[in-house]
């Protein structure tokens, strides 16, 4: 009755209503994952049930339905959407609250349990993936997951976190000083990054592939990088086009397809469109200063302005409103 839907059968009748059904249809089509950049060495259970599909049945024709289980899940209805809200509403919390808790000596895994804490008290299914909580040097390491160092005053705290809500995915990146107040050099190389990330933003429009964009958000980081002294002009100029320079200290994408998962199913090479919905997320990560900075906010693309789900609420971004949040 809740679901809607109006014949519901047990999954041991499925042999019997399967042969009745796909003896009227010529072509069957089977969910396989595919992914381009990723070859599984398991034999998987769809992999299983396709194989067993086709030796009962083999003078059917079998087609794949995971491209067009693709396009479908890339466009977000307003449902979902607002559903992302909700779950973007809880990260945000999560994140004023770690503002106001983060002093000298707290340790990551402490950061973490605020996160969780507020996660739940606010109805969160739990993080859409694990967080990363990493100060000073371990900002530098991208897949920092163990969240086990203390925070040391003067360091910097990177924090990617995002709450899952009604299986929507919410994906959070901020990065914040330990005492409070960010040192010149870190507030400079902050700036930066939150500079690429608002280029780039407006570049999540209908029309552009996600290669497309890669290119030019390159550019502009390394027009930052040079700024920061970081990169140098010259070598800029004549560098190797596959291996731009800017990669030594920005060596992840900038976006992806966020929704039921935090990395959600997508075909890369589709331009954008209305409807999707992906995070934008620069970094720059300097290892011999210790300073990773990343900043991660989740966008709506529409027909006009890109939506940020994060700016919708305030999320604090700025050096200025994050240095204001901690000295409350
Ligand atoms: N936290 C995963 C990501 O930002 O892609
Ligand atoms: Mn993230
Ligand atoms: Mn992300």
């Amino acid at each position: 009755k809740t679901s809607g839907v109006q014949k519901v059968f047990w999954l041991e009748d499925m042999d019997n209503i399967l042969n009745e059904l796909i003896l009227l249809a010529e072509h069957v089509y089977v969910n396989d994952n595919e992914n381009d950049r990723y070859t599984s060495p398991i034999n998987s259970a769809s992999k299983r049930a396709i194989k067993t599909l086709q030796e009962r049945y083999p003078t059917h024709s079998f087609k794949r339905a995971q491209p067009i289980i693709k396009q479908l899940v890339m466009i977000k209805s307003q449902q979902e959407i607002a559903l992302m809200e909700q779950a973007v509403e809880i990260t945000d919390k999560a994140f004023k609250r770690v503002l106001q808790f983060v002093k000298p000596d707290v340790w990551e895994y402490e950061i973490e349990a605020e996160i969780t804490h507020e996660f739940l008290r606010n109805r969160a299914t739990g993080h859409a993936y694990e967080p990363i909580v990493g100060s000073g040097h371990n900002a530098c390491v991208l897949h920092y997951i163990e969240n086990k160092g203390q925070c040391k005053d003067g360091d910097l705290i990177l924090m990617d976190f995002g709450a899952e809500y009604a299986n929507y995915a919410a994906d959070l990146t901020r990065t914040i000083p330990v005492s409070g107040r960010f040192t010149p050099r870190q507030k400079d190389v902050y700036n930066a990054v939150l500079h690429v990330k608002d280029e780039a933003t407006k570049m999540l429009r209908p029309g552009i592939t996600l290669s497309d964009y890669q290119k030019e958000v390159g550019k502009i980081m390394e027009e930052q990088l040079i700024g920061l002294k970081l990169l140098d002009r010259t070598d800029v100029k004549n560098q190797n086009p596959k291996a731009p320079l800017y990669r030594q200290y920005f060596m992840h994408g900038t976006s992806h397809h966020i929704g039921l998962d935090v990395h959600d199913l997508s075909d890369r090479y589709t331009t954008l469109k209305t409807g999707m919905v992906l995070t934008c997320e620069p970094g720059i990560y300097i290892q011999k200063e210790s300073i990773g900075i990343r900043i991660e906010n989740d966008i709506v693309v529409t027909d006009s302005e890109p939506i940020d789900l994060m700016k919708n609420l305030n999320t604090p971004e700025s050096v200025e409103a994050i240095e204001s949040w901690m000295n409350q």
